[in-house]
C-alpha cells in the first residue's frame, strides 16, 4: 500500500486525491492545510489523519509520498522537509515565482538529491506523445498557441490568483503551462517580445494580473511562435496550431484532440467527431481522440511508478526542468513589462 499525504488541500488538490481515491494500492493516509476548514473539508470526502502544520503530519505519519498543491510562494520548506525526509513529492506548477528563491531550492533539492515530480500536466497525455510521434519526420518552423479562459469576468478564483505578487497572473500561473510544452517540444526560446492589456478591470489595490497578453518567440532552433492568452474570454480553451513542411499538427488540450493535416485535397472529406481514434478514413487527416479520462490521471500515474519502481531516471518535469520553465515564463513577463526579452542559456 501507498502511504500517500497532501500539503495544501484547496481547489487544485481534489483532482489528484479524485484520481487517487481509484486506486487500489493507494492509501490517503494524512491532509494538511494551514485553515483547519480547508482541510476538514477534504478529510470528510477522502479520509486520512488532517493536520494544520505539515512538519508535525511529515514527523507523526509514516508516507511514501507526498503532494504540494500550495501557491507557488509557499514551495521551499515543504519541498526541503520532505527531502530531508527521503519522501517523494509531486509538487504543483510553477516551481516558484522567483527565479532566485528557485533557484536556491534547486541547489538544495540537488544536495539532498531529492526526488521531485513537478506538475507540468501536459507533458504525460498520451495525446501529446502522439504529437511527438506524428512530427518525429517533419520539420517544424511555426507555431500558434492559445489559452483562454474567463477568470477575470468570473472572479472565481481564490483572491491571490489576481493578485500578480502572489501568483504571478495568467502568465506564471495558466500560461506557464503551454510554455513548458513548447520547451519539451522545441527546445528553448532565445527572445521574446510582448505586450500586455486589461481591458476589463483596471489594476488597482491587489488586483494586479494582466487580462490579456500576447508573446512572439524566436526559439534558439529558430523556430518562430506565438502564445496568446487571457482571463477575460468565453470559457476554457487551449490550443496549438504547428506548421510543418508535410503537416500542419492542431492540438487541442481542452477536448484532447489532434488533428493532423496533409496537403489540401478536393477529393479529401472531413473526419467526423463520432470516427476518431485514430482515423485514417480521410484522405488528408488523421485524428487523435483522448479517451476522457482526467488529464491529471497521466501525471499521478507516472509520478506513483516512480514513487513504487525508485526508477526516476524519465522524470517527466524535474525541479531543475521545472526551474527552467520558470525562467523562460518570468522572461516573458519581462517581455510585456519593457517590450522584449532574452532568455538566458
Ligand atoms: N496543474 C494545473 O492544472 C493546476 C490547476 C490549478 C492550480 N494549480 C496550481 O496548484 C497550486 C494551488 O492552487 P489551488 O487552485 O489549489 O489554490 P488554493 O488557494 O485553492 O489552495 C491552496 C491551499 O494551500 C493552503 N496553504 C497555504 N500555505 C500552506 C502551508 N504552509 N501549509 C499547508 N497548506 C497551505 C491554502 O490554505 C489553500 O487551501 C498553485 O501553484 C496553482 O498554480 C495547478
Amino acid at each position: 500500500m501507498i502511504n500517500v499525504g497532501f500539503i495544501g488541500t484547496g481547489g487544485i488538490c481534489a483532482v489528484h486525491l479524485n484520481y487517487l481515491k481509484t486506486r487500489k494500492d493507494v492509501r490517503i493516509a494524512a491532509l494538511c492545510d494551514i485553515h483547519s476548514n480547508a482541510v476538514a473539508k477534504r478529510q470528510k470526502e477522502y479520509g486520512g489523519l488532517a493536520f494544520t502544520d505539515f512538519r508535525k503530519m511529515l514527523n507523526q505519519v509514516r508516507l511514501d509520498a507526498v503532494w504540494i498543491c500550495t501557491p507557488p510562494l509557499v514551495r521551499k520548506d515543504p519541498l526541503l522537509a520532505c527531502a530531508d525526509r527521503n519522501i517523494p513529492v509531486f509538487c504543483e506548477k510553477p516551481v516558484e515565482h522567483d527565479k532566485s528563491r528557485g533557484k536556491a531550492i534547486a541547489t538544495a533539492l540537488a544536495r539532498r538529491k531529492a526526488k521531485v515530480q513537478i506538475g507540468y500536466v501536459f507533458r504525460c497525455l498520451p495525446i501529446v506523445n502522439a504529437l511527438r510521434q506524428a512530427m518525429k519526420d517533419d520539420t517544424i518552423h511555426l507555431i500558434h498557441s492559445f489559452y483562454g479562459c474567463n477568470v477575470s469576468l468570473t472572479m472565481g478564483l481564490p483572491a491571490w490568483f489576481y493578485d500578480k505578487s502572489k501568483s504571478g497572473g495568467a502568465l506564471v500561473d495558466q500560461a506557464t503551462h503551454n510554455l513548458d510544452l513548447l520547451r519539451f517540444l522545441f527546445g528553448e526560446v532565445r527572445n521574446i517580445h510582448g505586450l500586455a492589456a486589461n481591458p476589463v478591470h483596471k489594476k488597482a489595490g491587489h488586483y494586479t494580473i494582466d487580462e490579456t497578453l500576447g508573446l512572439l518567440f524566436r526559439f534558439r532552433n529558430g523556430i518562430i511562435a506565438t502564445h496568446n492568452h487571457t482571463w477575460v474570454g468565453n470559457g476554457w480553451r487551449n490550443e496549438i496550431v504547428i506548421s510543418g513542411e508535410k503537416h500542419i499538427y492542431r492540438i487541442n488540450l481542452g477536448n484532447g484532440s489532434l488533428i493532423v493535416d496533409g496537403p489540401p485535397s478536393k477529393k479529401a472529406k472531413p473526419a467526423t467527431k463520432t470516427t476518431l481514434v485514430p482515423n485514417a478514413s480521410a484522405a488528408d487527416q488523421v485524428w487523435f481522440q483522448h479517451d476522457g479520462s482526467s488529464i491529471y490521471r497521466y501525471e499521478n500515474e507516472y509520478f506513483l511508478r516512480q514513487v513504487v519502481s525508485g526508477n526516476w531516471s524519465r522524470n517527466p518535469s524535474d525541479y531543475a526542468d521545472g526551474l527552467k520553465t520558470l525562467q523562460l515564463t518570468l522572461a516573458c513577463d519581462r517581455a510585456i513589462t519593457q517590450g522584449k526579452a532574452t532568455v538566458a542559456s
